[in-house]
């Protein structure tokens, strides 16, 4: 998923620098600004329990999928083989006009064009179908959010973007216009009691203790809720009343302080004075807003610190392109990795 610091790219860069700065690769893992939950997938699988922690609600459901899950459910109640037989249900059902094809489709409403009116149509049949199927008890909770998993993936899959979702594009770009097909979602197991939260990462780190405490936080100013607020309203499902051009949902209550050039040092120290763990993994880029000189003051308090780093290519979106200067005018930013053994 293309995702604003996605760490997919980078897994093997922090595996090795953990493995050379003699981190054992066993215990509790806790990735507490989960996004994509692909860091904390990536430990599931090096056999550490999890804790993953994101205040989205999309990012809570793709950790609830990926790392508390650790067996596919049988899907017994509506259907008698299991989830290929219901995702294969899924995509063929019959289109609808919902919330999806009034707000984000170029003939509803509203005239957007975040998805094609095909496949919005058939985001609205398919999210009602499975909320019709949770609320009439059909579903457990594993159950649930597989297939809401499934459904926002594909629809991330055919979004008519180009990186977030701040502004739809104007031309249709072709993956936008190919079918949307859910597709059964990779379970893994470590046989381990995983837990996910969703929850400000600067209260839930005073009630959990880690062995590795992985902290990749916001690094600029660009707000996670309203660059990824189509995800939001599809997982959540609340069908709000959106507002301005780009059809945002109220973002109120899921603005982070990380994101906040006056506040963002101030809340790093507050979660690194909180952490209780054995060792501290920092994820952040060289044009990050918190000065360098105040994470190695913040972290140095907590232990002896190495640093690690790895040229690594830019995020970028098209308004980017349009509308941004950066320090540098190549593509490559610098990606740090400090530790701390605490
Ligand atoms: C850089 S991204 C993490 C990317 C992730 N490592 C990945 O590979 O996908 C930062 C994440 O922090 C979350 N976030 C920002 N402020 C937060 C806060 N105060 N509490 C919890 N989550 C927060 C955002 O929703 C976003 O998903």
């Amino acid at each position: 998923m293309k995702y604003i610091g996605n760490k997919t790219r980078l897994l093997d860069f922090i595996y090795e620098s953990m493995i050379d700065a003699n981190i054992p690769m066993k215990g509790t893992f806790c990735d507490i600004f989960s996004g994509t939950a692909s860091v904390a997938k990536f430990f599931k699988n090096k056999d550490f329990k999890i804790i993953s922690n994101d205040f989205m609600t999309y990012s809570y459901v793709a950790q609830y999928v990926n790392i508390k899950i650790n067996k596919m459910p049988s899907f017994s109640k509506i259907s008698k083989n299991g989830i290929d037989e219901v995702i294969s249900f899924l995509n063929n059902m019959k289109p609808i006009k919902g919330f999806t094809f009034e707000n984000y489709a170029p003939e509803g409403k509203y005239k957007r064009q975040y998805f094609s009116n095909e496949n919005s149509m058939k985001i609205d049949a398919i999210r009602d179908k499975i909320e019709e199927w949770n609320v009439n008890g059909l579903l457990s909770r594993d159950e649930y959010y597989i297939l809401v998993y499934s459904l926002v993936d594909a629809a991330d899959f055919v979004a008519n973007i180009s990186g977030t979702y701040g502004a739809y594009l104007k031309i249709w770009r072709s993956m936008a216009l190919k079918p949307l097909t859910l597709v059964v979602p990779d379970i893994t197991t470590n046989n381990k009691d995983n837990e996910v939260f969703q929850e400000d990462s600067n209260e839930l780190i005073k009630r959990i203790e880690s062995d590795v405490l992985y902290i990749d936080p916001p690094y600029n100013g660009r707000q996670y809720a309203p660059n990824f607020h189509v995800l939001e309203s599809l997982t959540v499902w609340d069908k709000p009343k959106l507002i301005g051009k780009t059809g945002q949902r109220n973002y109120e209550d899921k603005k982070s302080r990380y994101c906040l050039k006056r506040e963002a040092t101030d809340a790093f120290e507050d979660l690194i004075v909180h952490a209780k763990t054995k060792y501290i993994v920092l994820s952040y880029n060289n044009e990050g807003i918190i000065p360098r000189e105040e994470i190695i003051r913040i972290l140095g308090n907590k232990g002896k610190m190495l640093e690690y780093t790895t040229d690594y290519r830019r995020f970028r979106t098209e308004s980017d392109n349009e509308h941004r200067k950066y320090k540098k005018c190549d593509d490559k930013v610098v990606e740090h990795l400090f530790i701390v053994i605490c």
